[in-house]
């Protein structure tokens, strides 16, 4: 309910600043075909592990400090059944959970070597994306992210709702400084995922592709890197001044010389000549 409401609003502040988006976006040069993108036929490794890593690494992980959800190592140690209840009840964040997710789960995080197998799956799919995708390209990434280059599942464009600099939509986070929160592992699960309540609406039906979330993420970590922390969104000012000042030079050329400004100069000029 409220997710939809949510979500309507957004609709329409969609409207309302993809226009606007779209206008301050710089021409974008033609980017590599998304058609060479190979997805899908990835070598079955370790499902278990390839479920946390795909839907619950964007919020957890299990030893390496808490996230948007607490460190899992606490978890690890509880019964198996409290543990399937607390797995089922993340339904909220990653959608439906049968069964067979459950024991996949609920089996890994009750592993002695958990961490062997999330890492492990971790390479896996690194060297498989490495093999299958397109490099990481952080302009083609920025075109998604505003929606010059529409994203391949039909999904909003990210500036829709999120800012990058002074850039995009208020309506989530700005994600400026998003590296300084987010690994790029976890980055990628939770773009393909749409790992966030407001946000999995949008994009259920209209995933984001791995290869996409892959441009996407390093164009956060370069405009990260070149945007120092606290001066996101502080464009607004210095463009605040700039407009005020052309204003005053627009009307001094508009106004005729010798308007009231000329002759109060004039006033002050003799005023001055008069004193002793
Ligand atoms: C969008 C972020 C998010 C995602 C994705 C997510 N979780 Fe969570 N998880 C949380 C938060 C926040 C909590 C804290 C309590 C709550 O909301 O229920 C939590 C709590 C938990 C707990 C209880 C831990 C404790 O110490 O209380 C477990 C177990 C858990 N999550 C497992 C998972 C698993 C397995 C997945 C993947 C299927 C997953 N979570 C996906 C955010 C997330
Ligand atoms: C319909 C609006 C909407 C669109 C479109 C959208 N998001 Fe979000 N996003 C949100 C909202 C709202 C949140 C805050 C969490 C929540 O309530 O879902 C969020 C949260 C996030 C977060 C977590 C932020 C943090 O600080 O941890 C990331 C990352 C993110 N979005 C990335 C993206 C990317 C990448 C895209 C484009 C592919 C995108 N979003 C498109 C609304 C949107």
């Amino acid at each position: 309910m409220i997710i939809n409401k949510t979500f309507g609003l957004s609709i329409i502040l969609y409207v309302a600043v993809a226009p606007v988006a779209a206008a301050a976006a710089e021409p974008e040069p033609p980017g590599p075909a998304a058609a060479g993108v190979t997805e899908g036929d990835e070598p079955q490794a370790d499902p278990g592990a390839e479920a946390f890593v795909t839907r619950c690494s964007g919020c957890h992980t299990i030893g390496g400090g808490p996230m948007k959800g607490p460190d899992l190592v606490p978890a690890t140690r509880w019964a198996a059944a409290d543990l399937r209840v607390a797995i089922k009840k993340m339904e909220k964040h990653v959608g439906s959970l049968s069964d067979a997710d459950l024991d996949l789960l609920g089996g890994l995080l009750k592993a002695a070597d958990v961490r062997d197998r999330i890492e492990a799956e971790r390479q896996r799919a690194i060297t498989v994306m490495a093999a299958t995708l397109d490099p990481p390209d952080p302009a083609l990434g920025e075109a998604l992210f505003t929606g010059t280059r529409a994203l391949r599942n039909g999904g909003l464009p990210c500036s829709a709702c999120h800012r990058v600099g002074a850039r995009g939509g208020a309506l989530g986070p700005d994600l400026t400084q998003l590296k300084e929160r987010l690994p790029r592992v976890a980055m990628l699960s939770a773009f393909e995922g749409a790992n966030y309540p407001v946000m999995r609406p949008a994009y259920a039906a209209r995933p984001v592709t791995k290869q996409e979330a892959i441009h996407l993420a390093s164009f956060f970590e370069e405009r990260a890197a070149s945007t120092p922390a606290g001066e996101e969104a502080g464009w607004v000012v210095p463009l605040g001044a700039l407009l005020a000042l052309l204003a005053v030079v627009l009307i001094r050329i508009a106004l005729p010389n010798r308007g009231p400004a000329g002759v109060r100069a004039r006033l002050v000029r003799d005023a001055q000549r008069e004193a002793p």
